[in-house]
Order: structure tokens, then C-alpha cells, then sequence
């Protein structure tokens, strides 16, 4: 098979190198890719958004998968896209329809559909530039910290949490008023503030039936001990030591199953990942977020420990065949450290020359923001996020160990990684 993976991330170069794996692979293309994928497959300069030159693509490398990496052009429509152009039609997308990536799409639409299935969330109430004095006495009859949230896609920087009403009263206020964050902000959801600790749990699934993956915790705070601004993310671990039985058992009753019946009832046309960012309330499951796709750095840790042929799986997605396949697990914990560029997550530096990729052993290197430089060929750092260093361990501890050594013989200017991923999961 011919495949294009759309994206560029530290994601995006893991679910290459898994792919780079599979017998069924002919031809791997990477759009538009990084420094990583470049080594394992045949990056193409295009955006993920521009679906005609994707269909180009497609065309003329005889392209027989199309998989998508990020959310935004799952949101924008690129599997309906597909359907609708007689050319393209019987290239199988991986990725939900633009009706079903509204799970991560649309705030409300989300929050809506869980209210229909009675699925744990936390109380919330949606508002419009004319209900604003509504919202307002609604946070009066919360309890602080307070938790706002733009309705549409905002680059991750649509949810606010606020410890003072008067700050959470003015932010709404302005986030509505002035329109922050475009039209993903023509509505904002005020919702209840969830004590305990969060988890990624991911399924793949063919729209009739689905597969539970490994599931992850991610470490998104810039700072140790879970301080300072919110990245894209800085570190995931998986397996998650209290994602017990128990605990998997509510998720799949309460969370999981309620969820792919409620796309099967709507008629929602869902393949693909379901990202389901839980908060653990004591025990018990509640949807933080749905995503319509794998997350990033958790992939980097969960795709090595998926032993399943990949292109396989997406077959079996594409051909809604996906019953009868049986997912198989690396028992292993997979630990991940994101090395990123001074100054992320706000202004970073870039094309700093990254040295020391050749001298890493016992960890897996993915790619984030790198690109290699056209003249010297040097590969150099080109994002906040710059690469990712995944080793496994019979335990956490031993994982991560690895990943530090390895992180340690990686350099360019700038360089930063946080030291403690996992801190919070050592008994
Ligand atoms: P997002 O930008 O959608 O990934 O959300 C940012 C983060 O805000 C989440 O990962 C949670 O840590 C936090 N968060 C969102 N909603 C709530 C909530 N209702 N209670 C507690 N924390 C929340
Ligand atoms: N790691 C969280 C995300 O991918 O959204």
C-alpha cells in the first residue's frame, strides 16, 4: 500500500515509524513532515489544510490510505472532502467526518452529546454574547477555581482556569465581547471544576465496534511539579499505574461504550482514534475533552508498545472489519521526554543545529519541530517542541531513566526539558 500520513509532529513521526514496520507498506508519503519522517519516508511540502493539493497528492503517488495526524483538517472537513470527489472517493481517510470530529470541534456540541448519554462530565451551561449576565450569575453559584472554555478549536488556548470570580467574570466577558479567538469563540462554556488527576485513554474504532489502546498520562505544564503555562506537552507515560481494572471497567461502561453507541444512533460517520481526556474523581471517570485523533506526546508513548501491524489495524478500520482484530500490548512502561526550544510555549527560538542523535542507544528518537537545513544538511530545530526521547523499562522509574541519559546526549542552544514527568505516579 501507498500511504500519506498528514502532519508533523513528534506524533506524526511515530506513527511513521510504526507504519515504516508494516509488511502491507509500499510507499510511505508525509505531509509536509519533519526532519524524522524524512528519514523513513518521502515528506511532501504541503500544508494539511490544503485539501487540493492533498487530492494531487493522492493522484499522482497512487496514494491507498490517507492518514490524518492533527485535528484541524478532520474539523475542516478532509474525509467528506474524500467522499464527495468521484476521484478520490475510494481512498479510505483515517479520521472521523467533520460531524463526528465536532467531539473536539465543538465544546458544546460535545458537552450536548454527553448530556444525551448520560455520560460523567462536569457541569457546565454554554453562553452567547447575549446571554453574558446569565454566565454571570452562573459562576456566582460556582465554586472557584473557575473553568472557561471557547466553544470552536483555539490552538490550545481556548480553556481558562480562573481562582478569582472577578478575573473569571472579566475574561468571560472579554473572551465573548471581543471575540478572542475568532469564531471559536462566538460561544463559551462555563463549566464545574474537577478535583483529581487526568489521563489520556485512546480506542480506534470502525464506527460499528472498537479497540481500546494503551492509555497515557501526559505532563502539560512548561514548569516541574505541574507549574507555570500549559504546552502542547512535555512528556506522557504509559502504561498509567492507577488506570486499574476498576477504574478501566467504569471508563468502557460509563465513558466509552455510551459514547460509540451515541455516534451509531446520530448516524455519525466516526473512524478512527477517540482521545478521551479523563479526570480521575476519586476513582471514578469524567470526560475532561474528547479529541478526534491520537494525542501528542502520548502517541510517542503508546504507539511503541501497540505490537499489532498498524496498516493492518487501518485496514481493518477502512473495511469496518475491526471486530475481529485483537489488539496486542507491550507489558512494558514506555516513558517520553519532549526536549523543546528556549522560550516555549510563547515566542521560541529556531534553527539552532541539534547534534548528538547519532550517539543515542537504548531509546527511540521522534521528531518534532526539526527540519534539515537545504544547504549544510544539518537537521535544525524548527518548533517550540523540538524531539522526543521514548525508551521503555520494566518499570516507570527505569524507563525514564533511559530517556534522560539519551535526552542528555542531545544538544542544540536552548534546550529544556522538564526533569519530573511521572513525579506524580511514583508510589
Ligand atoms: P485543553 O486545552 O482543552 O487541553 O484543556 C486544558 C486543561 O484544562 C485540561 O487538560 C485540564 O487540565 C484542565 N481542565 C479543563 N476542564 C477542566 C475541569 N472541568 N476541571 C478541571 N480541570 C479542567
Ligand atoms: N497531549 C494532549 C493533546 O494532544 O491534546
Amino acid at each position: 500500500m501507498n500511504i500519506l500520513l498528514l502532519g508533523s509532529g513528534g506524533r506524526e513521526h511515530a506513527l511513521a515509524w510504526k507504519i515504516s514496520q508494516s509488511s502491507l507498506l509500499s510507499r510511505l508519503f508525509i505531509a509536509p513532515g519533519n526532519a524524522g519522517t524524512a528519514l523513513i519516508g518521502t515528506n511532501l511540502a504541503i500544508s494539511v489544510l490544503d485539501f487540493p493539493s492533498i487530492k494531487k497528492a493522492v493522484l499522482e503517488h497512487q496514494i491507498n490510505m490517507v492518514i490524518v495526524g492533527p485535528e484541524d483538517p478532520l474539523v475542516y472537513g478532509i474525509y467528506d472532502f474524500f467522499l464527495a470527489d468521484p476521484q478520490i472517493c475510494r481512498v479510505p481517510v483515517i479520521g472521523p467526518s467533520a460531524k463526528g470530529a465536532r467531539l473536539e470541534g465543538s465544546k458544546d456540541f460535545a458537552k450536548q452529546f454527553m448530556r444525551r448519554y448520560e455520560i460523567p462530565t462536569a457541569r457546565y451551561m454554554t453562553f452567547d454574547k447575549t446571554t453574558i449576565t446569565a454566565g454571570i450569575e452562573f459562576l456566582h453559584t460556582l465554586k472557584p477555581p473557575y473553568v472557561l472554555k471557547a466553544d470552536g478549536l483555539a490552538a490550545g488556548k481556548g480553556v481558562i482556569i480562573s481562582d478569582s470570580l472577578e478575573d473569571a467574570i472579566t475574561e468571560f466577558t472579554s473572551i465573548l465581547m471581543e471575540n478572542r479567538f475568532g469564531s471559536a469563540s462566538e460561544k463559551v462554556i462555563i463549566e464545574e471544576y474537577l478535583h483529581g488527576i487526568e489521563l489520556s485513554v485512546f480506542v480506534i474504532t470502525d464506527g460499528k465496534s472498537f479497540k481500546i489502546l494503551p492509555e497515557a498520562k501526559d505532563y502539560k505544564r512548561i514548569g516541574e511539579r505541574d507549574t507555570g503555562a500549559n504546552t502542547g506537552g512535555m512528556g506522557s507515560v504509559s502504561p498509567v499505574p492507577f488506570a486499574n481494572d476498576s477504574f478501566m471497567d467504569k471508563a468502557l461502561e460509563q465513558i466509552i461504550k455510551p459514547t460509540i453507541k451515541g455516534l451509531i444512533t446520530e448516524g455519525i460517520d466516526y473512524i478512527g482514534f477517540i482521545f478521551f481526556g479523563l479526570m480521575n474523581v476519586n476513582g471514578n471517570p469524567f470526560v475532561i475533552e474528547y479529541n478526534c485523533r491520537l494525542g501528542d506526546p502520548e502517541t510517542e508513548s503508546i504507539i511503541p508498545r501497540l505490537q499489532n501491524d498498524l496498516l493492518q489495524l487501518f485496514n481493518a478500520v477502512a473495511t469496518r472489519k475491526l471486530e475481529r482484530e485483537i489488539i496486542q500490548i507491550d507489558k512494558r512502561t514506555a516513558a517520553t521526554v519532549m526536549l523543546v526550544s528556549k522560550g516555549y510555549p510563547d515566542a521560541y527560538e529556531k534553527f539552532k543545529v541539534i547534534t548528538g542523535e547519532k550517539s543515542v542507544t537504548g531509546s527511540l528518537i521522534f521528531h518534532a519541530g526539526t527540519a534539515a537545513n537545504s544547504e549544510t544538511g544539518e537537521v535544525i530545530t524548527n518548533g517550540g517542541r523540538v524531539m522526543a526521547v521514548t525508551s521503555f523499562g520494566a518499570t516507570m522509574a527505569e524507563a525514564l531513566e533511559k530517556s534522560y541519559k539519551n535526552a542528555e546526549k542531545i544538544t542544540y542552544e536552548g534546550k529544556h526539558y522538564r526533569r519530573d514527568i511521572g513525579f506524580d505516579l511514583c508510589s
